[in-house]
């Protein structure tokens, strides 16, 4: 690497906590005169923004995005020996969830355009046992939601979104995570609406759903210590919503930040053969949580250490299909071969809503050389 050109991260959270350093600090400052620090107002006004934004009845804040998956699969009635239709290219938290139940994950391959559940196959893994659907709007693009939710109609089956990288995504209009039964959404500190630590959030347009994760959050009782079941802990603290809400105010604008970088990424490196870069279909307004191509001819590993001797980070989201985790390897699945090929050719660029045009040029430039 030049001694000059300094280190590209493959995320920067700096510039946008600069931008409205001092909203935080206010917000934070508040909540510690409030000495508030659990279930206060701020979870509270954070849960009817984020309902009104998204078109939700309701919208329940919790810990983490893992946890929005395990409360809304209990919510959603998920039983052990039922089967989930999900797909197997996704962060382990998805599956993850399903298992915690001693339900079984049935993996559908990916469509390799989109990164999302190739619909053509979903109805031929339906069974009697299939209970569920579990989507997930990988990297912020949306899931083709018309098909499925048909499917989901014709089988009597429950839709549960994996909005975890989504956040202000929509589908022909609608905000994911307001289509399905319930949608799951995480603020994990680096996703395009993340808090300084763990968050996570369920959203339903059903009362009784929203009833029982709020039920369940609090140690399964609607009234203090008058517990009706088991549940967890799994509050989102009153900072977190805090911190959230003042970056709530910049997710459009941030969401068209990071927009504007991929579409300018995707000029430079449509021109270069043997890379693919994401599409995003007209149904969907992406909001590039990553920016994935896809380097062909087994490149992808030479192309990503280029990218580390040039000082540039980059990702591979996910090195490893969930059917092919010691978790899951010993179980039987049905061949996934995209999902399989896609595991050795993704590759997630640096990408943050205030990115510079400069940085985007070094790192396609080293790309363009690296696959020459
Ligand atoms: C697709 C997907 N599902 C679920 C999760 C889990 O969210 P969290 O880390 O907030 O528990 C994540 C986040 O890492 C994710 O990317």
């Amino acid at each position: 690497m030049s001694a000059t050109l300094s280190k590209i991260p493959v995320l920067d959270l700096k510039p946008e906590i600069a931008l409205i350093r001092d909203e935080l600090m206010a917000a934070i400052e508040g909540v510690l005169d409030s000495t508030q620090f659990i279930m206060g107002p701020n979870v509270k006004a954070f849960e009817q923004e984020v309902a009104e934004y998204m078109g939700v009845k309701h919208a329940v804040a919790l810990n983490s995005g893992t946890d929005a998956l395990i409360l809304g699969c209990s919510a959603l009635g998920l039983k052990p020996g039922d089967e989930v239709i999900t797909t197997p290219f996704t962060f382990f938290a998805t599956g993850e969830a399903i298992s915690h139940f001693h339900a079984t994950p049935v993996f559908v391959d990916i469509d390799p355009t989109t990164y999302n559940l190739d619909l053509n196959q979903v109805e031929a893994r339906i069974t009697e046992k299939t209970t569920m659907i579990l989507p997930v709007h990988l990297y912020g693009h949306a899931v083709d939601m018309d098909p499925l939710l048909a499917l989901a109609k014709k089988h009597n089956l429950k839709v549960l979104e994996d909005c975890a990288q989504s956040f202000g995504s929509t589908y022909k209009g609608k905000k994911t995570g307001a289509i399905g039964e319930g949608g799951a959404f995480s603020f994990f500190p680096s996703k395009n609406l993340g808090a300084f630590g763990d968050g996570g959030m369920f959203t339903t347009n059903d009362d009784s759903y929203a009833d029982t994760v709020r039920m369940l959050r609090v140690h399964g009782a609607r009234k203090k210590y008058f517990n009706e079941t088991v549940g967890v802990n799994s509050r989102l603290d009153e900072l977190q919503a805090a911190i959230l809400r003042v970056k709530f105010r910049y997710i459009d604008e941030w969401n068209a930040g990071r927009r504007r970088a991929a579409n300018y990424y995707t000029d430079a490196l449509n021109k270069i053969d043997g890379v693919i870069p994401p599409s995003a279909a007209d149904y969907t307004d992406h909001v590039y949580h990553q920016y994935t191509i896809r380097i062909l001819g087994g490149k992808r590993d030479a192309v990503q250490q280029k990218l580390a001797e040039e000082g540039i980070g980059s990702f591979v989201y996910y090195p490893v299909a969930l059917h092919k985790l010691p978790v899951y390897a010993e179980k039987p699945h049905h061949p996934l071969p995209v999902s399989d090929q896609l595991s050795t050719e993704v590759l997630s660029l640096p990408i943050w809503p205030t990115i510079e045009e400069s940085v985007l040029d070094r790192v396609t430039k080293v790309i363009a050389n690296a696959v020459s």
